[in-house]
């Protein structure tokens, strides 16, 4: 609270210390907005009894001032005591909704955890903002809520069909869509946009921001960085006879920061935007394989990339990319990062910090 009593106005990021969270947290802090970060850590470093590191890079980021006005709340998002709290302490504008499982393989084994912590967590978050009157959402959803499309239906437009979900993961970004359509439906007073994300990459360019996913990377570019400081031996490649430029995975890789921008991006529009839901995807429009993403970053980090030809995964789809068209027209919105950008980012990140966070948490 202030000294005259009067509460700061604020953003409510949740998931807040993660991959796009922390990378959102930056650009809010740099428009000079105050923003409080709500996180439980269950994948994020953390340091007993202080900040975690996330929190602590983005404050060396950022200048002194901007810095001050970030708040950090550990526990689960969907806590309703948290959530009070939160509210009475803040003048929350607008929520921005990152929390969540994310881990594709995980979800097929977990599907209860993940529909608790996802959904059920979301309708708890919803409650408390509507009984503090905040109505405004942005929402982190995925590109993975779209069914798959034979390649003639590509690239993937915001109205094209979602749904037969490959895992539960992905279900409970599609639940949670359909969940914030239903309550808009209800209260016209609700604006939420939900931003559809293809597969973002990279790292903030200071290196001191970037991906740090706890145990095996599930997802292409973070391991191939953990192979590049030796972590790992080799890439395994899943799949090397798709129908495809080379036969491996085509996707639409969009740069972290750049995902990050879609997210001010919409909290601005959100003002001018009059109610309902709206869904953008946020991509660069463009469609990459996996072999030119190696080649990518071996130019990039002038390390060789050893790789190992594999079985495709289950679930896996030839080719992934989408019509960014609307957020460019909507919310001026549009990458501004290359594929080039993402490999250099990266691998400052990875170079700097070749166990990611986790060399923030010795006991000094
Ligand atoms: C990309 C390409 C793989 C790893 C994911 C999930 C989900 C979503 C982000 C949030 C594919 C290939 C990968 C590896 C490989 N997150 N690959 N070796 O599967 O497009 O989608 O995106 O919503 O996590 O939906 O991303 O990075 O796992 O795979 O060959 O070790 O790289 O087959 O072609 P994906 P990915």
């Amino acid at each position: 609270k202030q000294m005259n009593g009067l509460k700061h106005r604020a953003i409510l990021v949740t998931g807040g210390a993660g991959f796009i969270g922390s990378h959102t947290v930056v650009e809010l802090l740099e428009e000079n907005r105050a923003v409080v970060v709500v996180d439980n850590l269950s994948n994020a470093a953390s340091l007993k009894g202080s900040l975690p590191p996330a929190i602590v890079r983005i404050k060396e980021i950022v200048t002194a001032e901007q810095s001050e006005k970030l708040y950090f709340r550990e526990g689960n998002y969907g806590d309703t005591d948290i959530l009070k709290g939160i509210f009475q302490e803040f003048e929350i504008e607008a929520v921005i909704h990152f929390a969540g499982f994310k881990a594709v393989g995980e979800s097929k084994r977990l599907p209860l955890m993940y529909y608790r912590n996802n959904v059920a967590g979301t309708l708890y978050l919803v409650k408390a903002m509507e009984e503090n009157g905040v109505k405004n959402m942005i929402f982190s959803s995925s590109a993975t809520v779209y069914a798959e499309a034979p390649q003639e239906k590509l690239p993937l437009v915001e109205d094209s069909p979602v749904g037969n979900c490959t895992c539960p993961y992905a279900s409970t970004k599609l639940f949670i869509e359909t969940i914030l359509k239903d309550v808009v439906q209800a209260d016209p007073a609700w604006k939420v946009l939900s931003l559809r994300y293809f597969n973002p990459v990279g790292a903030h360019h200071s290196g001191k921001l970037g991906e740090d996913p706890k145990g095996i990377p599930n997802n292409l570019m973070p391991y191939i960085a953990q192979v590049a400081v030796g972590r790992r031996k080799h890439l395994n490649v899943y799949g090397t006879d798709f129908s495809t430029v080379d036969g491996t995975g085509v996707r639409d890789y969009v740069h972290v920061v750049d995902v990050a921008k879609g997210h001010t991006a919409a909290l601005s529009a959100l003002s001018s935007f009059k109610s309902g839901f709206r869904a953008y995807n946020l991509g660069s429009g463009k469609g990459t394989s996996v072999l030119e993403m190696v080649s990518a970053f071996e130019k990039a980090s002038g390390v060789q990339i050893p790789i190992v030809e594999a079985n495709r995964r289950p679930g896996d789809t030839a080719i992934f990319y989408c019509d960014p068209q609307r957020a460019l027209k909507e919310l001026g919105w549009k990458t501004e990062r290359s594929v080039h950008d993402m490999c250099e980012d990266l691998w400052r990140f990875q170079k700097k910090n070749p166990n990611g966070y986790v060399s923030d948490c010795k006991e000094n």
